[in-house]
Order: C-alpha cells, then sequence, then structure tokens
C-alpha cells in the first residue's frame, strides 16, 4: 500500500475523456512525478487528489483512507497541500500575510469561538506565525516578507507559491509545474528547494513537470499519462527507455 492509492480513476467532461482508468501509488517518502504531453491529463489528476474534481468513477486513497468524498479543505487538514500551476496568491497582500492565510485553513480555533477561548486562539496564532516564518527562512524570502506578492517577478511568486502550501505542513506535497516559465538559474533554484523539503521534512512529492531534465533528475517513480491513459510508470530509467513513451513525446513533436 501507498501513502496515495489512485484506483482505476476516471474522470470525464462531458465527451472529454480527462482520465481513463488510470491506476497506481505513490510510495512514502518518494519523490513520484507525473509526466505527459500537453492535455494529457496531469493537472486534472492533481484536481482528483486535491480534491477539486471528484472523479466519475474509481477511487483515491490516503494512508489507507478512501479519501474520494472529501472536500478539499479537509484533505489540506488531512495532509494534502498543493501549488497551483496558476499562481493562486492574493497579489495586494504582502508574502507574510498569503502564508498566513494558507495558514489559517488548518486553525483549528474558529473566528468566533476565539472570543471565549481568547488564550487558545491566541496560542495558535503564535503556532501560526512561528512555522510560517520557518518556511519563509526555509525558502530563503525574508527579504521580500512585507512585499504585496502581486510586484514580484514571476519566479519568486512562484516560490511564494510553493511556500503557501508548504506552510499547511503537509504531508504530501502537489506541485504543478512550479518551475514553468522560470530561467535556467530559478529552475535549479527550485529543484534545490524540492530536494530540501523531500530531505529535510520527509515530505512525500508529486510533481508535474516538463523540464525532462529536471524530471529525470529528482524522480523516484515517474507515471506517463498520454489522452488520459497511463502509458507507463517506472523509475526514470526504464521510462526513459519506455517505447510508448517516446512515441508519446515524438507525437507531439510532429503536432
Ligand atoms: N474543467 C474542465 N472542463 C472541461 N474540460 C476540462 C476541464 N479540465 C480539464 N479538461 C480537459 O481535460 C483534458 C486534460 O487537461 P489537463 O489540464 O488535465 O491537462 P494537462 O496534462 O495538465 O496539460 P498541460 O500540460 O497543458 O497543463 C484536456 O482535454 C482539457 O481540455
Ligand atoms: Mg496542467
Amino acid at each position: 500500500m501507498g501513502i496515495l492509492d489512485v484506483k482505476d480513476v476516471t474522470l470525464q467532461f462531458g465527451g472529454v475523456v480527462a482520465l481513463n482508468h488510470v491506476t497506481y501509488e505513490v510510495k512514502e517518502g518518494e519523490i513520484f512525478s507525473l509526466i505527459g504531453p500537453n492535455g494529457a491529463g496531469k493537472t486534472s489528476m492533481l484536481n482528483c487528489i486535491s480534491g477539486l474534481y471528484r472523479p466519475s468513477s474509481g477511487s483515491i486513497s490516503f494512508k489507507g483512507q478512501d479519501i474520494t468524498p472529501i472536500k478539499p479543505h479537509k484533505r489540506v487538514g488531512l495532509g494534502i497541500a498543493r501549488a497551483f500551476q496558476n499562481i493562486e496568491l492574493f497579489p495586494h497582500l504582502t508574502v507574510l500575510d498569503n502564508l498566513m492565510l494558507g495558514r489559517h485553513v488548518r486553525m483549528k480555533t474558529g473566528i468566533l469561538s476565539g472570543g471565549f477561548y481568547l488564550g487558545k486562539a491566541q496560542r495558535e496564532e503564535v503556532e501560526h506565525r512561528e512555522k510560517v516564518e520557518s518556511v519563509i527562512a526555509f525558502l530563503e524570502i525574508e527579504n521580500i516578507r512585507n512585499t504585496p506578492v502581486g510586484t514580484l517577478s514571476y519566479g519568486l511568486q512562484k516560490r511564494v507559491e510553493v511556500g503557501r502550501a508548504l506552510a499547511m505542513e503537509p504531508e504530501i506535497l502537489l506541485l504543478d509545474e512550479p518551475m514553468a516559465g522560470m530561467n535556467s538559474e530559478e529552475k535549479e533554484d527550485m529543484a534545490r528547494y524540492i530536494l530540501d523539503i523531500h530531505e529535510e521534512m520527509n515530505t512525500t512529492i508529486i510533481l508535474i513537470e516538463h523540464d525532462m531534465g529536471v524530471v529525470m533528475d529528482l524522480s523516484d517513480h515517474i507515471a506517463v499519462l498520454d489522452f488520459g491513459k497511463l502509458i507507463a510508470y517506472g523509475t526514470p530509467n526504464e521510462v526513459q527507455n519506455n517505447p510508448k513513451v517516446i512515441e508519446a513525446y515524438l507525437g507531439e513533436e510532429h503536432a
């Protein structure tokens, strides 16, 4: 049993079959990459894991628990957090406030009960703040903590987007193209942060990335989607030499 078990997941949008009977498992503590040509169903798969989409059929289990019917914010509470392909931060808020907002999803004391249990709420606030500060230090963004996110470079916004997910202390971190649109230096930095998150926080990582060099370097296992179907699964070496994978990518180049 993996930390995440995807069983026979199909996702349809009208006539479009975004995912077609997909089955695989993600092992605890690994870096697992989902790759495939544009429109293959990678983001749809991540949306099923984070709960944004409900599969038309099939199931997804997290640590043995069937989470298929569970709402997205509850999944965050269970330990599944994601960074979005399109950055989903509040541009007018500072880096710090964006990360604090992410944390509050996990806050157990509600705003209303705050009046009755002020001591508890204050303790939680201090805890949130400490965690967020540790993420800020980890991602080396101390100097921009009070800067509105919208004024930052694209590369830094991507880093903050990863930070927002990380601030939720996930057991599984879902990263949808965290390096898209970055220059090679920014990509190298992001690859290093991903490895550090994995090693220092023992976080299981599911990564969607188009840069094959990065994917081959970082991944323990890779699943390849093509037109919604899982066409290959294995180690970087196995996947790299799989004729079906080569064909899927050649098809894309020739399109
Ligand atoms: N909400 C939706 N409504 C209708 N169709 C959708 C929806 N989301 C995804 N699709 C379709 O599902 C298919 C898979 O899309 P998806 O975004 O998962 O691909 P992807 O592998 O992430 O592609 P990319 O590499 O371009 O990000 C596409 O045909 C897409 O148009
Ligand atoms: Mg996508």
